[in-house]
């Protein structure tokens, strides 16, 4: 199958060289003309595990190529996507204008009947709207279909997610669209769901924002924990045992970040607001994990009541591990509350440097590694749970003035930590390894 990804964002990327992978001939059009170049010659502009050799091998196999002509990106295909960004306006709704020009582009250049599949997260009724715009600006005769193909990827992991999902979702309105683009995505092995596409725009923003909100409890269960000397790791293990509840997304942190959960949560609640219907439960949620991101500024408050003038050494600055993604990530409100209170931080990310210095503070002082930044520190704070700050040697915390961590990933065992000595803070568990902690399942 011809096929043409409209956007190399992390979706756009991820799935055109998915498609490639499984045999279809995919085209990627990007505006960005430096970014096309490189990703020409096999660079991938994002780091994401396994991306950049599928890249390499599919360009070179002649199944993957990329252009910045519409012209160029169009002709052939007989199947678009749109995988477009969607940003945040700033009352929280989506921003559907890059969605509404990939419309136009599309139909301003096939020459053909085409199918549009929207990868982009887009509030119910978009599909609709860009079915309207492709057929107003499409050559007389041609026909568009449009199809919902929501993504449910998750950074750090999506070219396996793409192999081993629980489902794709496939939103059409008739059986000729549904039988193509499940034709297209039958090698990928994955169940398949189809349903109508209200439903399929639906499905992605729920499912997005049911995990914000396992999150957003777990992490209230946490505080409430660390009140009464419970012990959160021991009671998320305990409730996930439950099938019906489930194990997972149910570690307690310093709250949600990325490129998905707090926009989509966002979103959400103006896709209800729109329909005059208050999403009372999503907003707690939002705001839940507003105040989970900051918990680690008052831990350390409490340790030091005097925070200026000294040196805290943050590890981990992605949202998350095994990725470079900045966007959201607590490590921004944690910067930059440190630095307004006067704290020297020096921070250090196994891959998330080079974009955390277009982000954070200019004051913001970098490490080459753990040890670096950990060195004659008063405080760590860790806020990404890197396997390399998990499997640290915990002799490192010795090299600071005395050794006090605040972690906001629970990395280490309350044993491991006070055996070594080191005066240890985390999230939801007893400060001191007083209780027992839960036996591996
Ligand atoms: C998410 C969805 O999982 C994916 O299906 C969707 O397509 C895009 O959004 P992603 O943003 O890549 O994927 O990351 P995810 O692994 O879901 O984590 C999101 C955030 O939640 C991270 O900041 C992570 O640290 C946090 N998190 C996740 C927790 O705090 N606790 C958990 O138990 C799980």
């Amino acid at each position: 199958m011809n096929i043409c990804v409209i956007g190399t964002g992390y979706v756009g990327l991820v799935t055109g060289v998915s498609l490639s992978e499984i045999g279809h001939h995919v085209i990627c059009i990007d505006v960005d003309e430096d970014k096309v170049t490189k990703m020409k010659k096999g660079i991938s502009p994002i780091y994401e595990p396994g991306l950049s050799e599928l890249m390499a091998k599919n360009i070179k196999e002649k199944r993957l190529r990329f252009t910045t002509s519409h012209s160029e990106g169009l002709q052939q295909a007989a199947v678009v996507y749109i995988a477009v960004g969607t940003p945040e306006n700033k009352d929280g709704s989506a921003d559907l204008s890059f969605v509404a020009q990939a419309a136009k582009d599309i139909a301003e250049n096939v020459e053909h009947d085409v199918i549009v599949v929207t990868k982009s997260t887009v509030p119910v009724g978009t599909n609709a709207m860009i079915k309207e715009i492709v057929q107003t600006h499409l050559s007389d005769g041609l026909q568009v279909e449009v199809v919902s193909n929501p993504e449910f990827l998750k950074e750090g992991s999506a070219i396996h997610d793409s192999f081993h999902g629980d489902r794709i979702v496939i939103g059409a309105e008739n059986e000729q669209a549904f039988s193509i683009i499940e034709e297209i995505n039958q090698p990928f092995r994955v169940p398949i769901f189809k349903t109508d596409i209200k439903s399929a725009e639906m499905i992605k923003y729920a499912s997005n924002a049911f995990l914000a909100t396992k999150i957003s409890f777990i992490n209230e269960i946490s505080n409430i924990c660390e009140l009464l000397g419970a012990n959160i790791e021991n009671v998320s293990t305990g409730m996930g045992l439950d099938q019906r509840i489930g194990s997972q997304f149910l570690k307690a942190g310093i709250g949600y970040g990325g490129s998905c959960f707090p926009k989509d949560t966002k979103a959400l609640i103006q896709i209800a607001g729109n329909v005059e219907y208050e999403f009372e439960l999503l907003k707690g949620v939002v705001n839940v994990n507003k105040k989970q991101q900051g918990i680690l500024i008052g831990k350390l408050n409490d340790c030091l009541p005097v925070i200026s003038g000294k040196k805290i050494a943050v590890l981990g600055l992605a949202f998350k591990p095994n990725t470079d993604d900045m966007r959201e990530s607590a490590s921004i409100l944690i910067t930059e509350e440190l630095i307004k209170l006067g704290a020297e931080v020096v921070a250090y990310d196994p891959i998330a440097m080079d974009n955390a210095k277009t982000i954070l503070s200019s004051k913001v002082q970098y490490a080459d590694s753990i040890e670096r930044a950990v060195d004659n520190s008063d405080a760590v704070l860790i806020l990404t749970d890197w396997d390399e700050i998990k499997n640290v040697d915990l002799a490192v915390f010795h090299k600071m003035k005395r050794p006090l961590v605040i972690d906001g990933r629970n990395c280490f065992t309350l044993e491991a930590m006070e055996k070594n000595g080191i005066d240890y803070h985390s999230i939801g568990r007893p400060v001191s390894a007083k209780l027992i902690e839960a036996a591996p399942i």
